[in-house]
């Protein structure tokens, strides 16, 4: 079987489409952006014949059995959507949606249409992130104790809509793949504001802060994941990763990015001293390019920890086999909704707030 993609949105989407040329399962590939001089000049480079202005135009053509959205945050709930509707297939860059209520209409929008939504989460299909599994299943880690995570980069200059986004909307890169390694929800969280936007930052979600952190409480266990989110008005350089933690050993992220991670082995105690000794090492995760079609391994040597591949992999397997993909809409949901309470806690002064439970782990 071979299914024909639609690629919308061509700055992020430019290096996903040639991804989908690659790929052995898909036939045609087709590109749409609402700029017509940015779809004609990254068609021409990519070879793509087949380019249509809009979405709607696009989904009016007969045949094309899957769209890759990669359009701006707010149009995200709508377009998926107006896809599953269309009976195709549906692919959304993060994040699912920034409304509790879209998210519910997301599930039942992928419910109704049964054809397959997939938000394409970067930070679980990650070299790092592999790393982190393997070392969890090999037993390296211990018993899971502790997470971290981080998403701190300064979005002056970016298109004006990102001004005043609220940081934990985007939580998704810092906390699923806490979320993804403990195979759980989060249950409640509690979150502050730190630094309120000044006037030039204040955007269409109205006032809100630089930076958030929060605690989520996730659900079954004991555990917690302590994340920060930054947007605005923070002295720092671009960190987006996560660290995790067992009671044998650990896995962390660098401080700045590029560098190595570290790996922490707990040793014996020795007698009469106080404190476990720790082993450090430096560790560059591989990757795992083996899980990959031939044609695609080139592309892992890419940016977000080379995971564009793996997720057009999953994307297009999962419709070919006829199966949910990785980060259905209940797993994309469970990831998302976290950050949108987190949100409505730093509104509300760091107030507790309950997460929907989407029945997916
Ligand atoms: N690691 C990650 O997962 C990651 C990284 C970067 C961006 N993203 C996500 O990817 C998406 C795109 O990000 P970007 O940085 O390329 O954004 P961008 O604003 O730079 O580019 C968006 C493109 O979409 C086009 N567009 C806008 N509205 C459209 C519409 N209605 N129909 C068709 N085309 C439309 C624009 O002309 C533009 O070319 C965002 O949702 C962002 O959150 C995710």
């Amino acid at each position: 079987m071979s299914i024909d993609v639609i690629v919308v949105g061509l700055g992020f989407g430019a290096d996903f489409a040639p991804i989908y040329q690659a790929h052995p399962d898909v036939g045609r590939v087709a590109v749409v952006d609402a700029d017509p001089a940015r779809t004609t000049a990254v068609a021409d480079r990519l070879g793509i014949a087949v380019r249509f202005p809009s979405l709607d135009e696009a989904l009016a053509a007969p045949g094309w059995d899957a769209v890759h959205l990669l359009t701006p945050v707010r149009f995200h709930a709508e377009q998926v959507q107006q896809v599953l509707r269309s009976g195709r297939h549906c692919a959304s860059a993060v994040p699912m949606a920034t409304t509790l209520e879209d998210l519910d209409a997301l599930i039942a929008a992928q419910d109704d249409a049964q054809r397959n939504y997939m938000m394409m989460e970067t930070a679980v299909y990650s070299r790092e992130f592999f790393h982190a599994l393997s070392l969890l299943e090999s037993g390296k880690l211990g018993r899971l104790a502790y997470f971290k995570g981080d998403h701190l980069q300064n979005l002056d200059g970016f298109p004006d809509y990102w001004r005043g986004y609220p940081p934990m909307h985007y939580v998704t890169h810092a906390l699923s793949p806490a979320l993804a390694l403990a195979n759980t929800r989060v249950e409640s969280v509690r979150c502050l504001g730190s630094s309120k936007l000044t006037p030039d930052h204040i955007g269409v979600a109205g006032e809100g802060f630089g930076t958030e952190a929060a605690l989520f409480k996730l659900a079954g266990d004991d555990l917690v994941a302590n994340v920060t989110m930054s947007f605005f008005q923070l002295g720092r350089s671009y960190l987006e990763g996560f660290s995790v933690y067992g009671d044998e050993g650990g896995l962390e992220w660098p401080q700045l990015e590029g560098g190595p991670m570290k790996e922490f082995k707990l040793e014996q105690l020795p007698d009469g001293r106080r404190g476990r000794p720790v082993t450090e090492a430096d560790v560059r995760p591989p990757g795992a390019p083996e899980l990959l079609p031939e044609a695609l391994k080139r592309f892992a040597d890419g940016g977000h920890g080379g995971s564009h591949p793996h997720l057009v992999h999953e994307f297009v397997s999962s419709i070919v086999e006829n199966r949910r993909p990785r980060v259905d809409a209940r797993t994309a949901a469970t990831w998302t909704a976290p950050g949108i309470c987190a949100h409505q806690s730093a509104l509300q002064g760091g107030a507790e707030i309950q997460v929907p439970d989407y029945g997916a782990r």
